[in-house]
């Protein structure tokens, strides 16, 4: 069976997720497809009944980024998938619920899914360098279960996929809630919370801007950023080598000081097979 990991990714720890759920799965051929590279959003994939798809995609309530866009590229044809969702030691709101309902339209059959922890894009001092070694030990268990399905012909999800509400005050529940209900599988921050700064140190080795999913950054004798196409994913944010990259909208750094007070401590991934 050939496996495909497709993922976005912006501050790779998604990427990871899925790289180690395919290590538990006896695949003869895994193939990668990073969907933060323009070109691989505009071509269509087309996957087979054999193919096994693991779809990894990070959370904001909702899918975050372009999901529509990562998600319409993909064609199955009665195509297994398994849904891989990360989030910032929070909760995953309703994105797997959505990444069920967009991929079934694609031609794809959810048989297995999860809520997984990866790095807060926004601070390295929350789910530090998640998903770790426990959560390796976890998603390659995780990609044996599945294997085992599989194996058995058997593609029925039977856990209920759950919207994870957040236990993060009346301002996520609110947004949550808003989330769950609006049409779509998509969630994004407001356009005016995008700003960057570049700092001073910035030694313009273009690592951001060839990270962009959505050519928003420039290097032209510095850095400049199109606050009309940059998605505010914080992929340049975190790959920067010198820190010299940092969102800066006021009302951005309240929402994260606050969800922050919840996010403290070791959350675990939830499983659905
Ligand atoms: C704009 C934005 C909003 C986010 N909202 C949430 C959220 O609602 N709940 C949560 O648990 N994590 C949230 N996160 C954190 C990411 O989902 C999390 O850090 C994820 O692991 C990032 O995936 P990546 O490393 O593959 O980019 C948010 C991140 C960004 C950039």
């Amino acid at each position: 069976m050939k496996v495909y990991l497709v993922y976005f990714s912006p501050s790779g720890s998604t990427k990871k997720t899925v790289r180690n759920v395919a290590k538990g799965i006896d695949a003869t051929e895994v193939i990668e497809i990073d969907m933060l590279k323009k070109s691989n959003r505009e071509k269509t994939h087309s996957f087979g009944p054999n193919d096994l798809v693991i779809l990894g995609m990070m959370t904001a309530t909702k899918l975050y980024g372009i999901p529509a866009e990562v998600m319409g590229a993909l064609k199955g044809n009665n195509t297994p998938l398994v849904g891989a969702v990360n989030c910032g030691n929070g909760y995953f709101g309703s994105s797997l619920i959505a990444m069920q309902k967009f991929m079934s339209k694609q031609g794809f059959k959810m048989m297995a899914a999860g809520g997984f922890i990866g790095q807060y894009s926004f601070s390295k001092s929350i789910a530090t360098n998640r998903p770790d070694e426990q959560d390796a030990a976890i998603q390659f268990q995780f990609g044996k279960d599945i294997a085992k399905k599989l194996q058995q012909g058997d593609l029925n999800l039977y856990s209920k996929l759950s919207i994870d509400w957040p236990n993060e005050g009346t301002f996520s529940t609110i947004k949550c809630a808003i989330g769950s209900a609006l049409p779509g599988p998509g969630f994004s921050i407001p356009k005016s919370w995008n700003e960057l700064a570049i700092a001073d140190d910035c030694i313009q080795c273009g690592k951001c801007v060839k990270h962009c999913p959505v050519g928003a950054l420039s290097l032209n004798g510095k850095i400049t950023q199109d606050r009309d196409k940059c998605i505010g994913c914080q992929g340049c944010v975190n790959v920067c080598p010198r820190e010299a990259i940092n969102p800066i909208n006021e009302s951005l750094q309240k929402m994260v000081a606050n969800v922050m007070k919840f996010r403290q401590g070791r959350k675990e991934p939830k499983l659905f097979l």
